[in-house]
């Protein structure tokens, strides 16, 4: 069953990498959508058409910071369901580095969202958990079993930002279980495309890597730990397209549903792809000093194709070449 177009839909971190294409293709499907988001991260630009304007009216974008339960109070009030995407993300060594501001920043954002959302009736509340929550010692070998999404306990999460996520998927279950809310939880892998975060201090292994190659001044393309980690990297419209869906799911929750292909790729492999993308002559170097994170891991997503209709269709190599060109843009 479709929704009525007269539903009007929040996306917090709509400013974002994933918030800003859900955000568009809302727009697009002809919802009244509104945003809310500090731009930590997020820029107004990304909610741009091609005409240089913003998608949606001036009056629902809402710069606020989401820490500050007023703030949630307010722009929650009068909408139907709530996409909530805002939370600090960012790559591996902002993440380690600032473990204690993550954790607490995440926890005020997801707790107050989501009391405000009960406060002010919202119908529908969708939280987006990522696969980080997975526990640490489940991921130390190549070529583990593709997780179940009851393998996130007991939980022993790698990182701060993990517990922090992981926290706020429990928080929203217990409003469910406590009848305060109808809600949806889809755990994410590894996204990626675009719009990306080039910065050095918050961008993402795969944004990193193509402006290290595009930017490489020595020959040299140093990629952090021995490159073998594994991850499942999936596509920012794939991940879209399962937002649309739990936005449209009718059926009540029924657990955590995680998003994320049944295999992995190794680091090794997209800095290769990557400086293949380049076309120049760079060799690669594996710095064993840096944190590499969790060794492997991959989605059991029978689940996403049983209860969402879901699957990854995004093949890797196209995706990849997608992003580099847009760096390559970007960055000329
Ligand atoms: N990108 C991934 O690989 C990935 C994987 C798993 C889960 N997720 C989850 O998906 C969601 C969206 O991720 P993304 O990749 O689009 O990241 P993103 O950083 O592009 O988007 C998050 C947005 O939240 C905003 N934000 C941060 N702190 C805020 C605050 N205090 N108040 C208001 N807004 C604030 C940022 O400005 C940003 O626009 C996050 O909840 C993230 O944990 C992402």
């Amino acid at each position: 069953m479709k929704l009525s177009n007269n539903y009007k839909i929040l996306v917090t971190g709509g400013a974002g990498m994933i918030g800003s294409n859900l955000v568009k293709k809302l727009v697009n499907d002809g919802f009244e959508t509104f945003v809310a988001d500090n731009l930590w991260r997020g820029k107004k630009e990304y909610l741009f058409s091609d005409k240089e304007k913003m998608v949606i009216p001036d009056k629902n974008f809402y710069q606020v910071d989401l820490r500050d339960y007023e703030n949630c109070l307010k722009v929650t009030k009068d909408v139907n369901i709530v996409v909530h995407l805002a939370d600090i993300v960012a790559g591996i060594n902002y993440v380690f580095a600032n473990e204690s501001s993550v954790f607490r920043s995440n926890i005020l954002i997801n707790s107050n969202i989501l009391r405000a959302c009960i406060t002010n009736k919202v119908e529908k509340y969708i939280y987006a958990g990522t696969a980080c929550s997975y526990p640490k010692s489940k991921q130390t070998t190549l070529n583990p079993p593709p997780f179940r999404e009851e393998d996130v306990y007991p939980a022993e999460p790698e990182s701060a930002y993990g517990w922090s996520k992981l926290m706020g998927e429990y928080e929203a279950e217990l409003a469910f279980n406590s009848n305060l809310i109808n809600i949806e939880i889809l755990r994410l892998h590894n996204v990626y495309g675009t719009p990306a975060e080039l910065d050095p201090s918050k961008s993402q292994v795969i944004p990193a890597l193509c402006k290290k190659a595009i930017e490489q001044k020595n020959k040299e393309l140093v990629v952090w730990g021995s490159g073998m980690q594994k991850r499942a990297f999936v596509h920012v419209d794939d991940i879209v397209d399962g937002f649309v869906k739990a936005i449209h799911k009718t059926s009540k929750f029924n657990g955590v549903i995680q998003l994320g292909p049944d295999y992995s790729t190794s680091i090794a492999e997209i800095a290769k792809e990557i400086v293949s993308l380049s076309k120049k002559k760079i060799e690669i170097k594996f710095d064993k000093s840096k944190p590499e994170g969790d060794f492997d891991r991959m989605a059991n997503n029978s689940k996403a194709k049983k209860d969402l209709n879901w699957e990854p269709l995004i093949n890797l190599d196209e995706g990849l070449k997608k992003v580099f060109n847009w760096c390559e843009k970007k960055l000329s």
